[in-house]
């Protein structure tokens, strides 16, 4: 009884940390200045390009520079990548390595501004062409064995992706990103970046440890759900209110 109490109030003490440090980023979503956003998306800004060469004009990135998804990703989730980028928590190797140069261009402003911006905009999806990618010799998974790893996970070994990222990954703010309707190339990149700890800046290692018991088929076969999995619950056309 006594050792249940101290395991959920531990509980308790983790989630408010967790938020805590949120709380203070979605403060912002108060200050972001779109217009100044919208500016160095589309011109850059110091030793940084504009934004839009490689994460589209729409911000919905560029399959074969694996850069991802921008536009409605979650507020708080990308004003926190932008800070780890600028202050070296996360280190991409690969096209994306010059990411935490083009961070440090910015002002903890211009990261909110930014942020604004990209979560405005409702744009049409530009989702990956598998069979084009299929075609050009890089493996892509199926999707129908993917489905099941995203809404039920893997028994005994990973959690449904839904539990967190919510239904078919179409996010939980202010922790938890889209990945549904991301990218291909960007989510199997990610998910091999957290099973090798290359990237390592999730909150209480909880990326890292989903991804260290998938296999590379459950990478590839769960990037192919995830990358066309449609944002609607089945059976219920409407497009849910979300906190994002
Ligand atoms: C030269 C191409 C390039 C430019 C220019 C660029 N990016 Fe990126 N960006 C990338 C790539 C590639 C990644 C993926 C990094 C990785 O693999 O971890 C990335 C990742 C990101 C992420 C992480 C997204 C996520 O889902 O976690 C954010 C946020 C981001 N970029 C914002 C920006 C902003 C803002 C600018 C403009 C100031 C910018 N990028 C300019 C290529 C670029
Ligand atoms: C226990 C909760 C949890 C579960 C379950 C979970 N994730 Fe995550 N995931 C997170 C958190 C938290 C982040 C954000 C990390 C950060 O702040 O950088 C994340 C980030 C990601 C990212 C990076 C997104 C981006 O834009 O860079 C990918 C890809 C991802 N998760 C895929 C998955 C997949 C696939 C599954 C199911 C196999 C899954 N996740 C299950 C907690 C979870």
């Amino acid at each position: 009884m006594r050792k249940s109490m101290i395991k959920f109030s531990m509980g308790l003490a983790m989630a408010a940390t967790l938020f805590s440090g949120v709380a203070s980023a979605e403060e912002g979503a108060m200050n972001g200045d779109v217009a100044n956003g919208k500016k160095i998306f589309t011109e850059g800004k110091g030793v940084a390009p504009p934004c839009m060469t490689c994460h589209g004009e729409n911000g919905w990135g560029t399959e074969a520079m694996g850069a991802p998804r921008l536009a409605n990703l979650g507020y708080p989730y990308i004003v926190k990548q932008l800070t780890d980028l600028a202050e070296g928590r996360r280190t991409p190797s690969g096209p994306g390595a010059v990411m935490p140069l083009f961070a440090q261009q910015l002002s903890p402003q211009d990261r909110r501004d930014l942020s604004a911006y990209v979560n405005s905009l409702n744009t049409k999806p530009d989702l990956s062409d598998l069979a084009g990618i299929k075609a050009g010799g890089q493996p892509v998974g199926e999707r129908y064995k993917g489905e099941a790893i995203a809404l039920y996970g893997i028994s005994g070994k990973v959690s449904a992706c839904q539990s967190c990222h919510g239904y078919n990954g179409r996010g939980a703010a202010p922790v938890f990103p889209v990945i549904g309707q991301q990218k291909y190339t960007y989510l199997v990149n990610q998910l091999h970046n957290w099973r090798d700890q290359s990237r390592a800046n999730d909150p209480y290692g909880m990326m890292r440890a989903i991804a260290k018991n998938l296999t590379d088929d459950d990478i590839i076969n769960v990037a192919a759900y995830l990358a066309w999995a449609p944002r609607e619950t089945p059976g219920n056309g409407l497009v849910p209110e979300t906190t994002r």
